[in-house]
């Protein structure tokens, strides 16, 4: 089933408005240590941190007293400590101590804004629209995260750019020609393609380099001369608001965005290499499996950086090109946008 069409013909896709009632990634997990960790969604600062448990924490990144960053501050226990006069905020967005509080002063009473939170798969997600509906969404999993199976490398996005340019780059696998020898697959095909208010699926067939069942295949990754091509499917979906896609059996990606602004986009890209076919591995102890998970997580992070920076090249470009001309109209082919952009509208426009 097709979003409803937005009868407004004015509405401008490149500064359409994230849809706030969904789960966004804002941090990994290994960036929020000990020390607060300042972040930007959809023009909100938030200021995250651990409690002593090691809970995670969001607030507004404002201190009740003069609105300075939360995040410049120190954790205390289970509390933000404001690195200016030291006011200490609990849990719950509460002034909880004020270090020259006068005898029969009483403390301010002040509620800095709380965000739902949750670490899972690796990431920070947080739900920065209406609190009350938070239970009712669920986070999109990485189930590969944890799994003894996959091989995880992930590397961050960070592009001056609005976010509808990274997730149509991610969509249209026609773009494999700005990759040329460093991508794992080539000849994409659009076969079919799935749309309703939440997702888009696109299925493409493709050309694919390698399989990962002998020790030497990663190498076909670095030498082109080693590759032999194979037929696989290549599937890319918009669930919105972050991506993912498989490419036959061995690889996923995913895309976990965190929209900083309408000029601005952050987002983790995750990638996955399977050992499913090592079936001696298989049965070797827990422990020397999580070991050689661990030992190769990162190994294709060079290479993820390499796609990377070559996309937001062309992404930024399109957004200066915008800016420069708002109302120049790209020809595009490639049904899959369609899509992309009528589900950025749904959910901009869904009350
Ligand atoms: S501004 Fe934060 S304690 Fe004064
Ligand atoms: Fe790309």
């Amino acid at each position: 089933m097709n979003a409803p069409i937005s009868a407004n013909v004015n509405f401008d896709i490149r500064q359409a408005a994230t849809n706030l009632n969904h789960w966004y990634v804002v941090a990994a997990s290994a960036e929020v240590k000990t020390q607060p960790l300042g972040v930007t969604l959809w023009q909100r600062a938030i200021a995250l941190y651990r409690d002593s448990q090691g809970q995670i924490h969001a607030l507004e990144d404002a201190c009740p007293h003069r609105y300075v960053k939360l995040s410049d501050g120190c954790v205390v226990g289970n509390y933000l400590e404001c690195a200016y006069h030291g006011w200490q905020i609990n849990t719950q967005g509460q002034c909880a101590h004020v270090p020259y509080l006068e005898p029969r002063q009483k403390l301010p009473n002040c509620q800095v804004k709380t965000y739902p939170v949750k670490e899972q798969d690796g990431f920070i997600w947080l739900f920065p629209g209406d609190s009350a509906l938070a239970s009712q969404v669920e986070p999109m999993g990485i189930p590969e995260w944890d799994h003894l199976n996959w091989i995880a490398s992930y590397t961050l996005i960070d592009t001056r750019s609005h976010f509808s340019y990274l997730i149509e780059n991610l969509m249209d696998m026609y773009h494999g020609h700005l990759h040329d020898n460093w991508q794992a697959w080539s000849g994409a095909v659009l076969e079919s393609l799935e749309e309703t208010g939440d997702r888009v699926d696109a299925h493409y067939q493709a050309q694919n380099y390698y399989r990962i069942n002998q020790i030497w295949s990663v190498s076909q990754l670095f030498i082109p001369a080693l590759r032999q091509l194979h037929p696989d499917p290549l599937d890319v979906s918009y669930v919105y608001p972050h991506w993912r896609s498989r490419l036959g059996d061995d690889f996923k990606i995913y895309c976990l965005f965190c929209p900083v602004s309408p000029r601005h986009t952050r987002a983790y890209l995750v990638h996955f290499t399977s050992l499913n076919a090592f079936h001696r591995l298989h049965k070797l102890p827990l422990w020397f499996r999580r070991f050689v998970k661990n030992r190769m997580f990162n190994s294709a992070k060079k290479l993820l950086e390499g796609l990377v920076e070559q996309d937001i090249r062309m992404i930024e470009q399109e957004q200066q090109a915008y800016l420069a001309n708002p109302h120049q109209r790209p020809h595009e082919l490639n049904r899959a946008l369609v899509s992309v952009q009528r589900l950025i509208r749904y959910q901009a426009e869904k009350p």
